[in-house]
């Protein structure tokens, strides 16, 4: 400390003395509660170890925001004063040395060294636990609640439920951390102003090429081989009479680049496409190199020649990748009718029921503004169904029927979100082509190469049918199969 009265402490001593006022020291607290904040969180922000937008968003925007707050309250808080002591006349001119002995000074001290001090201790011991909770499903699923609503309840009953959301949607490394923070700033704001589209839309954009992300858990070596798929449905009569189709999946992969994986994805495998929707669900032209460096460019015969010609350059394509066929492998909406076919195959809605596919459905398809006002109506729909047509039904087996309801009220509140106004089919799923277009985007008979290869369509090329809609398929008799089939299309 400078004990003479050098230039530097004729400006200090009377600035100690006027920021000894309660506006100034909260400016204090504040300024060093975020450098000590910035000083802690940038490094494992910059090693890219901390991999939520979020955090980001907390270093970029909110830590800067408390340290600028604090520089303005110090100078509001030293002016103020400076204000009073001139009303009061107490104005004073004489400064005591900025040493121990003078009670301002002193106090400045203690006053930093205590919130540093404090400072210290909260940060080092909550520091860990904010950044992992940030990382966690929980704040991202829930934080904005009515937003990321429809996302996190579809998550939750798809087989990524224990998958975080930012092992799909960030992915490891620091370049891709910082894209997404980016782009996290601006949908804050949206959050904040209330300006966010409703239902989100999809694709989205920045979302890292899956197989940077998917790749880390799933490698397309592994897929070999056949798979059996029964898809269980019950019929609009009575008796909600059930059947069974039976597929043999082609998954392939691994070696020889032979079936579904292996054909787009495999080793030395180029495909690129050109969507011609946002939606990416209309694909006039598509690129595809088997490996032997021969491009072969599929043209749709109904396409316009004006949106083909926009498509002549490699970068004017999609490279596809996972997402292209799985673009719902965690937010796996179902149509009406295929989301009770699971629920009666569960049993949440009991399938012994007279007509209650056939009811089920048509409540479904109501129009309910909350999921509460859906939840009240269609269980008193439910309800009113059986007392009024089936009184005797109704009497013998209330419970059954009071359990059902909930059933199909829970079908209803997992795929429609009326305040994020995502509808039955509000994101089309592209793995199949019974309710989406999906593969029948590019294998519709419609795509032809210059020498009149067509992407195909034939119905064994994919799968193979053991069974089509039977009431008891031979084949699973046979195989010894009593499957009880998870829900379709994820
Ligand atoms: C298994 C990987 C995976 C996980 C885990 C995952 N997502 Fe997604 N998410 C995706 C894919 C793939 C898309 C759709 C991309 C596309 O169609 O372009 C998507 C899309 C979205 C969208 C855009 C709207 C939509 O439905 O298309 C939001 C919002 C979203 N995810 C939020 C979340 C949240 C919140 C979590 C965690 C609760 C999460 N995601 C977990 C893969 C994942
Ligand atoms: C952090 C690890 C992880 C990541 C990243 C991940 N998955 Fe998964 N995936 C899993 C686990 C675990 C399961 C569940 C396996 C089970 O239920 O047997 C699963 C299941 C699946 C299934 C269903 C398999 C079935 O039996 O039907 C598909 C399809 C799938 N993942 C695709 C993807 C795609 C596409 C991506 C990238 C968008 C992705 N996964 C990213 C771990 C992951
Ligand atoms: C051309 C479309 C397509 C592409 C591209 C694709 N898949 Fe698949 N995948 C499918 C189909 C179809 C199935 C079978 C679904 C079924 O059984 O109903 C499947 C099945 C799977 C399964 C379950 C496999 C099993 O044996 O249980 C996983 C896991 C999976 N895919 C992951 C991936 C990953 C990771 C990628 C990217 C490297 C990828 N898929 C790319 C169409 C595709
Ligand atoms: C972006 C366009 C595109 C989409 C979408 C697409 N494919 Fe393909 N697929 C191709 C092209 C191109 C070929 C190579 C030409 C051919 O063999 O017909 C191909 C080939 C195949 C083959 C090999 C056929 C054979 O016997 O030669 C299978 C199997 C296949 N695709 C399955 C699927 C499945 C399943 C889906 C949907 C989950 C799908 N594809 C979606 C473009 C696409
Ligand atoms: C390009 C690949 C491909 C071709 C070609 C193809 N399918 Fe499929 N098919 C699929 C996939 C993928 C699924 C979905 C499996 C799932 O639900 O995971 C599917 C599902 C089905 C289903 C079950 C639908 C349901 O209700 O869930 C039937 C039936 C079917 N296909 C019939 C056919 C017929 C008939 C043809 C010939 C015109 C055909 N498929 C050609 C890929 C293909």
């Amino acid at each position: 400390m400078n004990q003479s009265g050098s230039g530097s402490q004729n400006i200090l001593r009377p600035l100690v003395h006027l920021t000894n006022n309660p506006l100034s020291l909260i400016g204090v607290v504040l300024v060093t509660t975020a450098a000590i904040l910035l000083v802690f969180l940038a490094p494992s922000m910059w090693a890219g170890s901390a991999s939520n937008p979020y955090l980001g968003i907390l270093i970029f925007l909110g830590v800067p925001s408390v340290f600028i707050a604090g520089l303005v309250l110090i100078p509001a808080g030293i002016i103020l004063r400076k204000r009073r002591e001139k009303a009061q006349g107490s104005v004073s001119t004489a400064f005591p040395p900025l040493d121990l002995a003078n009670a301002d000074f002193r106090r400045l001290l203690i006053f930093v060294g205590l919130t540093s001090v404090v400072n210290l201790v909260l940060v080092s011991q909550i520091g860990y636990g904010a950044t992992s909770y940030m990382e966690s499903v929980e704040f991202c699923g829930q934080t904005c609640h009515t937003v990321m609503q429809p996302e996190f309840t579809a998550y939750q009953n798809s087989p990524h439920s224990r998958v975080e959301c930012v092992k799909c949607h960030i992915g490891p490394g620091a370049g891709w951390f910082v894209k997404s923070k980016l782009s996290g700033v601006g949908q804050v704001f949206a959050v904040t102003f209330n300006s966010y589209p409703r239902p989100i839309p999809t694709p989205v954009h920045n979302l890292r090429p899956a197989r940077e992300t998917c790749e880390t858990c799933h490698w397309p070596q592994k897929y070999g081989g056949d798979r059996l798929r029964v898809i269980n449905k019950f019929g609009d009569d009575e008796g909600n009479s059930q059947t069974k189709t039976v597929l043999l999946m082609h998954i392939g992969g691994g070696n020889g680049n032979v079936g579904i994986h292996g054909v787009h994805l495999g080793a030395g495998v180029q495909m690129r496409y050109a969507p011609a929707d946002e939606s990416r669900q209309s694909i006039p032209v598509v690129e595809y190199n088997k490996g032997d460096g021969k491009w072969v460019r599929f043209v749709a015969q109904d396409a316009k020649p004006e949106v083909v010609a926009k498509f002549s350059s490699p970068d004017s394509m999609r490279t596809m990748d996972c997402m292209d066929c799985h673009n719902r492998p965690s937010h796996t909406y179902q149509l009406p009718d295929r989301a009770l076919d699971a629920a009666m195959s569960d049993g949440a809605v009991s399938p012994s029921l007279p007509f209650v596919k056939k009811e089920s459905l048509e409540l479904l398809k109501g129009s309910y503004a909350t999921h509460a006002e859906a939840a009240q109506k269609i269980a008193a729909g439910f309800e009113k169904y059986y007392s009024d047509k089936y009184p005797a039904v109704y009497a013998q087996r209330k419970d059954e029927i009071l359990r059902s309801a909930k059933g199909v009220v829970a079908v209803y509140q997992k795929n429609v979100f009326p305040e994020m106004r995502v509808t039955w089919g509000a994101y089309p799923n592209n793995l199949g082509h019974a309710d989406f277009p999906g593969c029948f985007r590019c294998h519709d008979d419609q795509h032809v190469a210059q020498d009149g290869q067509k992407i195909v369509q034939d119905c064994s090329a994919c799968h193979s049918m053991l069974a089509m809609d039977e009431a008891a398929p031979k084949v699973l008799t046979d195989l010894g199969v009593s499957a009880a089939p998870k829900p379709a299309g994820q």
